[in-house]
């Protein structure tokens, strides 16, 4: 049995590339924020919106709903159970055309995370909580790098306007919220999405008390809470947001924005198609 010990497991990662600037006349746009901040809401109307003005507008999320990694995250967020999900999703894994073809297609690095799956199927690898968190946050972040290169990219090529709901900071983010920090989660992103790990040209921050975003998630949800809804974990996950977008816009020259979630659908979305136009040109 390996042992479960976080750093042991994910330290493959060094922080020694950069984020690609986006090369391509398409430009990229990504929403971020705790739950119920109106990341969805905002992402629909800011497509419509650019449609609207005669842009051609992508509007996607993650984790992905076609591709299969987004599939697999989608699957182990909706299983009763980790330990259900390893049994009966993550097991059938050796034998899936489309994870096979990702792993052939996948170097050295990318290679590092897709074997972590393996042994977490093959129960080498305890499934403690960090561990759990782990492997959500290894697949999401698979399913980042086909989002990159299947759909977001060749979008860019063509000149469309991707508008994302959620992208890397959201890994950063919930993965940090259970105590490992964030940065090994960064790590992470350089490692798995390598050269085409794409800076947005604007990532727009939500922000909402999270009494707000859980009262608003209650509604959505008619009372059910997803078991990561309570008030400190959201806490901490706008906490590590905060640290790792100021790290990223210093280090990095990152491009985020923040706005104040918690005024009318309306009115947020007034102030950010305001700050949009100037970087798609109207
Ligand atoms: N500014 C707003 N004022 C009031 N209600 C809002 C506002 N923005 C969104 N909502 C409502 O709050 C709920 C959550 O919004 P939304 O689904 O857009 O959030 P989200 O950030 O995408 O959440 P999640 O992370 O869970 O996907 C929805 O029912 C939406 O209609
Ligand atoms: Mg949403």
């Amino acid at each position: 049995m390996a042992d479960g010990n976080y750093t042991n497991i994910y330290k493959c990662g060094k922080i020694n590339s950069d984020m690609q600037k986006n090369p391509y006349p398409g430009k990229f746009i990504v929403f971020e924020g705790i739950e119920g901040s109106g990341k969805t809401t905002q992402a629909k109307l800011l497509a419509e919106q650019l449609s609207k003005n005669g842009k051609k507008a992508l509007l996607t999320r993650e984790p992905t709903d076609d591709l299969f990694f987004g599939k697999l995250a989608r699957l182990m967020y909706e299983a009763e159970s980790a330990q259900e999900f390893v049994r009966e999703s993550l097991k059938g894994l050796l034998l899936n055309e489309e994870y096979l073809n990702s792993k052939r297609a996948a170097n050295e690095k990318k290679l590092m995370y897709i074997t972590r799956l393996e042994e977490m199927a093959a129960k080498k690898i305890s499934l403690e909580h960090q561990n759990i968190i782990l492997l959500l946050q290894t697949i999401m972040t698979l399913d980042r790098h086909e989002h990159l290169s299947q759909i977001i990219i060749p979008a860019l090529r063509e000149g469309t306007v991707v508008v994302s709901d959620r992208y890397f900071l959201s890994t950063v983010a919930y993965g940090a919220a259970d105590g490992a920090g964030w940065r090994p989660f960064l790590e992470m992103q350089y490692d798995v999405l390598g050269d085409e790990f794409l800076m947005p040209d604007c990532s727009i921050f939500l922000s909402v008390p999270v009494v707000i975003g859980l009262e608003r998630t209650m509604k959505k949800q008619r009372g059910r809470l997803e078991y990561h809804d309570t008030r400190e974990r959201l806490e901490r996950i706008d906490r590590a947001y905060q640290e790792a977008a100021e790290d990223l816009r210093s280090k990095h020259g990152m491009v985020m924005e923040n706005f104040d979630g918690s005024g009318n659908i309306q009115s947020v979305s007034g102030e950010i198609w305001n700050k949009i136009k100037p970087i798609i040109s109207l």
